[in-house]
């Protein structure tokens, strides 16, 4: 899928200025908090611009946000203090784990089919032992039966 839209941050966020991101949040920390769970580490995988990062991080989450694109993430820091670092599926390499690892189903779309298995390992490792989570969506394929399953949420 072509990304130069990626090159252009600010065209991205007038084009989603009406995404309701808060919305997004609230339904994500929600059912993050029906499993038990309560603030603690976030992974915003493909975070753009970092509009779930910033609320996360104002909902009391120490925010990592990753994307391939430098351009999108010199604006996200421009929106908050999260951590904002290059990187990509399948190959996330972060020698650590997260309570939530946020990955909205428009970033597993840019995934060839062949590379879903290793990146659903890769999210798999990031989420915390006792981590929780829950598949909403994920296009094309069946989703597969994980010990510890990601949260792929809509966004
Ligand atoms: C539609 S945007 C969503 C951005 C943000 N999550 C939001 O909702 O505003 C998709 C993002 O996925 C990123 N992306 C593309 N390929 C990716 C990959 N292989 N791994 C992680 N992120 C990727 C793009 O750079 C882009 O920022």
């Amino acid at each position: 899928m072509d990304q130069a839209l990626y090159r252009n941050p600010r065209a991205y966020d007038i084009l989603y200025q009406h995404k309701d991101y808060e919305a997004e949040v609230e339904f994500v920390l929600d059912r993050f908090r029906e499993h038990g769970n309560d603030g603690g580490s976030a992974l915003a995988v493909g975070c753009g611009t970092g509009n779930h990062s910033r609320l996360l991080q104002r909902s009391g989450f120490d925010v990592l946000g990753i994307d391939p694109n430098a351009a999108m993430l010199d604006r996200a820091r421009e929106k908050s203090s999260a951590t904002f670092r290059v990187g990509a599926l399948p190959d996330i390499e972060l020698d650590r784990t997260f309570d939530l690892v946020w990955v909205p189903y428009t970033v597993v779309d840019y995934l060839e089919l062949d590379t879903l298995p290793s990146a659903l390992a890769t999210l798999t490792e990031l989420v915390a032992a006792d981590g929780h989570g829950r598949p909403d969506r994920v296009r094309r394929v069946s989703w597969l039966p994980l010990t510890r399953i990601v949260s792929a949420v809509l966004a």
